[in-house]
């Protein structure tokens, strides 16, 4: 499949475009030559990533709350979208406990919202909306995830990101049925990704931009549960996955609605500290920073990975980078931009012209 002549020209409507994953989907669908529409919040601060690659000449940006149907429908109606892909989110764990109700209105409701303005279009219209590895029930057996588990969720982001799930099909069944897709035109499926690294992120309390704020700070890095597993993968890799799954339900209407787990492969799993160990091997610093912080109290799940067999048979989708490979393009990737003082759209040319050259 040819993601570029699929995409090319296409009007993308994009949720959550000034975030990391936003930034990198918009750098690669403008180098494609999409038409793109953005509607999210403001970047965090002037040094985000978004601000970084000049997000706003790549689409036409709508700084506003997914919370706001109106706006949202407005928005997303006058500008009669091909696809929409919704990745807007509070996509925090820790702070989803701060922030519980905000959270399910933004990530459940809000979801919501993105499905009602899809339904309000009055053409045919093909959505991928993106939720996480993290709507299962968990009872920390390391066995991997199928999509058809039972949903769940401890904390208030798990949970908020099942609901949406839970949403995402309710719409489907009532209103958008793939067996009537020739009625209504609308397509809806969902992704649901591991924990993504790669260049550029800079939220506060993810591992990967603590680690690089202490490198460039010359300060210590601070690990919370270094034994946890988790199911790294770049950013291109769901962002390929979403892409491709984009595509097929385009091309073959009625066939592709549903959920893909888009995770690595399970023996690419491991622990924040081996994570962590690698990325400074590979920066290379040699002083002994890690610090391991036990005061934290906060749930996470401890075990989780992902049985991608389903977007691999069905779509002909697997992870194209191992674990060492993914940890060198991102570590590469900051020292490029940190050190070296390179472009940070150019960095994420450089890393999807590689990257698509392993398809
Ligand atoms: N980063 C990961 O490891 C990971 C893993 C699994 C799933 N996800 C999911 O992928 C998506 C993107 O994550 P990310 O890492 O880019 O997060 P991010 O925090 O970098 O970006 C979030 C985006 O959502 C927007 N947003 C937040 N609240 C909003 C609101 N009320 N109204 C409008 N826009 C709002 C932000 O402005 C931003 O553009 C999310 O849905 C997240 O849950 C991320």
């Amino acid at each position: 499949m040819n993601i570029r002549e699929i995409y090319k020209g296409k009007r993308i409507f994009l949720t959550g475009h000034t975030g990391f994953k936003g930034s990198w989907l918009l750098t690669w669908l403008h180098d494609i030559g999409a038409i793109v529409k953005g509607y999210a919040l403001e970047p965090q601060s002037k040094d985000d990533l978004y601000n970084d690659i000049g997000g706003d000449q790549l689409c036409t940006s709508i700084i506003a709350d997914i919370r706001d149907v109106n706006r949202l429908s407005i928005e997303m109606g006058s500008f009669k979208p091909d696809f929409v892909f919704h990745l807007a989110a509070q996509p925090l764990v820790r702070l989803s406990y701060g922030i519980p109700l905000e959270t399910f209105a933004v990530n459940a409701i809000g979801t919501g919202h993105v499905l009602e303005a899809i339904r309000g279009l009055d053409h045919p219209c093909t959505g991928v909306m993106i939720t996480t590895d993290k709507v299962y029930e968990n009872p920390e057996n390391g066995i991997p995830f199928k999509e058809t588990d039972k949903l769940g969720g401890h904390d208030p982001y798990s949970a908020s990101k099942a609901a949406a799930e839970i949403i995402i099909s309710s719409y489907r069944s009532s209103f958008f049925n793939p067996l009537q897709i020739h009625d209504h035109g609308k397509s809806i499926s969902s992704a649901r990704a591991g924990n993504v690294i790669g260049g550029g992120d800079m939220a506060s309390d993810r591992i990967i931009p603590d680690i690089i704020r202490a490198l460039t700070n010359d300060k210590k890095i601070s690990i919370r549960n270094p034994m946890a597993t988790r199911p790294w993968e770049h950013v291109l890799e769901p962002l390929q996955g979403y892409l491709m799954l984009g595509a097929l339900q385009y091309q073959y209407p009625g066939k592709y609605e549903s959920s893909f787990n888009f995770g690595p492969h399970p023996d690419h799993t491991n622990s924040v500290e081996v994570l962590t160990r690698r990325l400074l091997e590979r920066w290379g610093d040699v002083t002994d920073r890690i610090e391991f912080n036990q005061a934290e109290q906060l749930k996470e799940a401890s075990l989780l990975n992902l049985d991608i067999s389903k977007a691999n048979y069905d779509l002909g989708w697997e992870p194209r980078l191992n674990f060492q490979e993914t940890v060198n393009i991102t570590a590469d990737w900051y020292r490029d931009r940190h050190l070296k003082g390179m472009d940070a759209r150019g960095l994420i040319l450089r890393d999807i012209h590689h990257f698509e050259t392993l398809y």
